[in-house]
C-alpha cells in the first residue's frame, strides 16, 4: 500500500534512535557511529518533520565549549538545509559515572547541583533551538536497596530541582514546557515516578503544575504490565500529554524498544485511534510531535537501521488508516452501539438532578430490578473486539 510520510504527520526520532550503535551490557556496538548531519539528512528524506536529542548525543559529556559550538552549528546548518525542526531536548543524567545514583535525586548533594547546572544549560539550548518541549526522563533516579534511598526525600529533591527549572524558563520568558517520563525499572532496579499515575500525581504538588506534563513511553508502562492506550487517555483527560515516546513491547520484561507496533499490535492500534479519532468531534485527541523512541535492533546494518526508522512511521499511518475503516463501518457504528460505547457518555444524573431526585426516583432503585434487566442479556464486546482484529488485519 502506498504510504508516505511528509512532515504534517508531526514523526520525530530521536538522534539516540537512529544512532544506537547496538552496544548492549553483554557487547559492544555492531554498528559505526552516525553523524548528526547524516541523521538529519535521512530523517528528511523519510519524511519525518523533527529531529529530538539528548545533550551528550550531540557533544559527548565533557565536550569544550569549541566542541559543543561546532556540533550546535553543524546541526543548525543541517535543520536550515532539509527543514527538519527540533520540538523536544532532553538532558543525559544518567550515563556519566558521576550521575550512578540520580541526578537531581543523587544522596550527594555536588551532584545535584552540579546535574542542575547541566539541564539548565541545556534549557538555553533548548530555546535557542526553539524546542518547545523539555523531556525528563529520570533512569537513574531511583535505587535498588530499600535502605538506600530516602524515597520521600528523593521526591522532595525531585520536586525542588522542577520547581526551580520552571522559575527558570519562566523568568527567562521561554515557551518551554516540561514532559516526565516515567519508567518503572533499568537501569535502576526501582525508579521513581514509575508510572504515569504516580507522575501525574507528582505534577499536582509542583509549584507550576501548568508547566508540567508527561512523556509517556509505550514499552514503559507495558514493562508495568500496564495499558498504554489507557494510560495515554487518562493523561488526555488530565490535560497533561505534553508528548509521547512510542515504540514496541511484549510484555513484562526488559525495554525492549522495539518499532512501534511490533510488540502489542492490539494496544498500538487502540492508541493510534485514541490519538487521531479519539477527540472531541471524532479528530485528533493529539496535536503534539509522534516521536519514536526506539532501537534499531543490534542484528541490523545501516540499511535496516533506516528501514526500522521507516517501518515506525509506515506501521503508524498503516493503523491510523485501518482505525479510521474501523470508526467508518457500519457494522462497527452498529455493535459499538450494542456495546452501550456511547451511553457512557451521558451523564448518570439528568441536568440539574440532585441525590435528592435520585433517591425520589423509584425507576432507579425500588421498582429497577436487577436480575430481570441484565441478568441474561451480554454487552456484545467480544463482538466488537473481533471486528477491531479484522479491520486491524485488514480483512474488513
Ligand atoms: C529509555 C528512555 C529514554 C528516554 C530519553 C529521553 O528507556 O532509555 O526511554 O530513551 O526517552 O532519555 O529522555
Ligand atoms: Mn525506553
Ligand atoms: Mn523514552
Amino acid at each position: 500500500m502506498a504510504i508516505a510520510p511528509t512532515p504534517d504527520d508531526r514523526f520525530s526520532f530521536g538522534l539516540w534512535t537512529v544512532g544506537y550503535t547496538g552496544a548492549d551490557p553483554f557487547g559492544g556496538p555492531t554498528r559505526p557511529p552516525l553523524d548528526t548531519v547524516e541523521a538529519v539528512t535521512r530523517l528528511a528524506e523519510l519524511g519525518a518533520y523533527g529531529l529530538t536529542f539528548h545533550d551528550d548525543d550531540l557533544f559527548p559529556f565533557g565536550s569544550s565549549d569549541a566542541v559543543r559550538q561546532t556540533e550546535i552549528d553543524r546541526l543548525k546548518q543541517a535543520l536550515a538545509d532539509t527543514g527538519l525542526v527540533v520540538p523536544m531536548i532532553t538532558t543525559n543524567l544518567f550515563s556519566a559515572p558521576v550521575f550512578k545514583d540520580g541526578g537531581f535525586t543523587s544522596n550527594d548533594r555536588a551532584v545535584r547541583r552540579f546535574a542542575l547546572r547541566k539541564v539548565l544549560r541545556n534549557i538555553d539550548l533548548a530555546a535557542e533551538l526553539g524546542a518547545q518541549t523539555f523531556v525528563m526522563w529520570g533512569g537513574r533516579e531511583g535505587a535498588e536497596y530499600d535502605a538506600a534511598k530516602d524515597i520521600r526525600s528523593a521526591l522532595a529533591r525531585y520536586r525542588e530541582a522542577v520547581n526551580l527549572l520552571g522559575d527558570y524558563v519562566t523568568d527567562r520568558g521561554y515557551d518551554i514546557r516540561f514532559a516526565i517520563e516515567p519508567k518503572p525499572n533499568e537501569p535502576r532496579g526501582d525508579i521513581l515516578l514509575p508510572t504515569v499515575g504516580h507522575a501525574m500525581a507528582f505534577i499536582e504538588t509542583l509549584e507550576r503544575p501548568e508547566l508540567v506534563g508527561v512523556n509517556p513511553e509505550v514499552g514503559h508502562e507495558q514493562m508495568a504490565g500496564l495499558n498504554f492506550t489507557a494510560g495515554i487517555a487518562q493523561a488526555l483527560d488530565a490535560g497533561k500529554l505534553f508528548h509521547i515516546d512510542l515504540n514496541g513491547q511484549r510484555g513484562i520484561k526488559y525495554d525492549q524498544d522495539l518499532v512501534f507496533g511490533h510488540g502489542d499490535l492490539h494496544n498500538a492500534f487502540s492508541l493510534v485511534d485514541l490519538l487521531e479519532n479519539g477527540g472531541p468531534g471524532g479528530g485528533r485527541a493529539y496535536d503534539g510531535p509522534r516521536h519514536f523512541d526506539y532501537k534499531p535492533s543490534r542484528t541490523e546494518d545501516t540499511a535496516g537501521v533506516w528501514d526500522s526508522a521507516a517501518a515506525n512511521m509506515r506501521t503508524y499511518l498503516l493503523l491510523k488508516e485501518r482505525a479510521v475503516a474501523f470508526r467508518a463501518d457500519p457494522e462497527v457504528q452498529e455493535a459499538l452501539a450494542a456495546s452501550r460505547v456511547p451511553e457512557l457518555a451521558q451523564p448518570t444524573l439528568a441536568a440539574g438532578e440532585s441525590y435528592d431526585d435520585l433517591l425520589a426516583d423509584p425507576a432507579s432503585y425500588e421498582s429497577f430490578a436487577p436480575d430481570a434487566y441484565f441478568g441474561a442479556r451480554g454487552f456484545g464486546f467480544v463482538r466488537l473486539q473481533q471486528l477491531a482484529l479484522e479491520h486491524l488485519l485488514g480483512a474488513r
